[in-house]
């Protein structure tokens, strides 16, 4: 954290919670001694949360295409799935994409996914650097709330949204809003919040009444359904409907 940001978080009382819209910027001192929770609603978090409730053994997020390869070449081929995306498809030669539906049982169980996507992976990775890196997305966010909540140190909290391409992403920002707001409602407390957390909690009170439509809405929303993708929506726009938190061990995440 920078001096100015240190300070001007000090000015206040109650729990520290930063949310940064997108990972520009926030380096490996700003997460050192926090919980980070990653946000990638469309469509890493739904994926991996889809993938290891339906018994993946772990999923490694590697930082690009090349270095997802290279470590699947070191790695039983049996064993491993590779999998990810490039502008939202299939990249050559792997395993499987990223739309949630994708990552069923009989494809997935007992496997080891090692996954490779424009955004999402990279922000898991860099988070790397917290205490402890939770991965949520709508359908898995009040199991992350209750496992923050279960935590014996939850605050400093980072709430890191992948965004896309380094841009502010609606569907992270409001994700996040809504995992602050919840947290401070069970919590009974009024938390610290630096402007991207406070703004984040504004969003949701713009767009937090209907994810599907704020989905179908977004940039990235629009994409997929331009290119055929618009039945992951839903499945990404699910409140709660999965009680598997990804947690990160040793540069893999496995479920709580
Ligand atoms: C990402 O990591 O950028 C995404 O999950 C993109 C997508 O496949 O929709």
């Amino acid at each position: 954290m920078s001096n100015r940001e240190e300070i001007s978080l000090a000015a206040g009382d109650g729990e520290k919670v930063r949310l940064f819209f997108t990972p520009v910027g926030v380096t490996d001192d700003k997460l050192r001694g926090c919980r980070a929770v990653v946000v990638d609603v469309l469509r890493a978090s739904t994926s991996i949360v889809q993938a290891l409730s339906n018994g993946a053994n772990g999923v490694i997020p590697a930082a690009s295409v090349d270095l997802a390869s290279e470590l699947a070449s070191q790695l039983p081929r049996d064993d491993v799935l590779l999998c990810g995306e490039r502008d939202a498809q299939l990249i050559d030669g792997f395993n499987l994409g990223n739309s949630p539906a994708e990552y069923r049982r009989e494809v997935v169980k007992e496997k080891q996914l090692i996954f490779a996507s424009t955004n999402g992976s990279k922000a898991i990775v860099k988070a790397a650097s917290a205490d402890k890196v939770y991965l949520c997305g709508f359908v898995n966010l009040n199991a992350v709330i209750d496992a923050l909540l279960a935590d014996k140190s939850t605050f400093p909290l980072i709430v890191l949204c992948s965004g896309n391409y380094n841009r502010f992403s609606l569907e992270d920002s409001v994700c996040g809003g809504e995992l602050i707001k919840r947290l401070s409602e069970r919590l009974e407390i009024n938390l610290n919040m630096n402007d991207g957390a406070r703004a984040s909690v504004m969003l949701v009170k713009e767009f937090g009444n209907d994810i599907l439509k704020m989905l179908n809405e977004s940039d990235h929303g629009r994409y997929l359904t331009k290119i055929g993708m618009s039945s992951d929506l839903p499945l990404c726009a699910a409140d709660s409907t999965y009680s598997v938190v990804p947690v990160l061990r040793d540069g893999r995440l496995v479920r709580l």
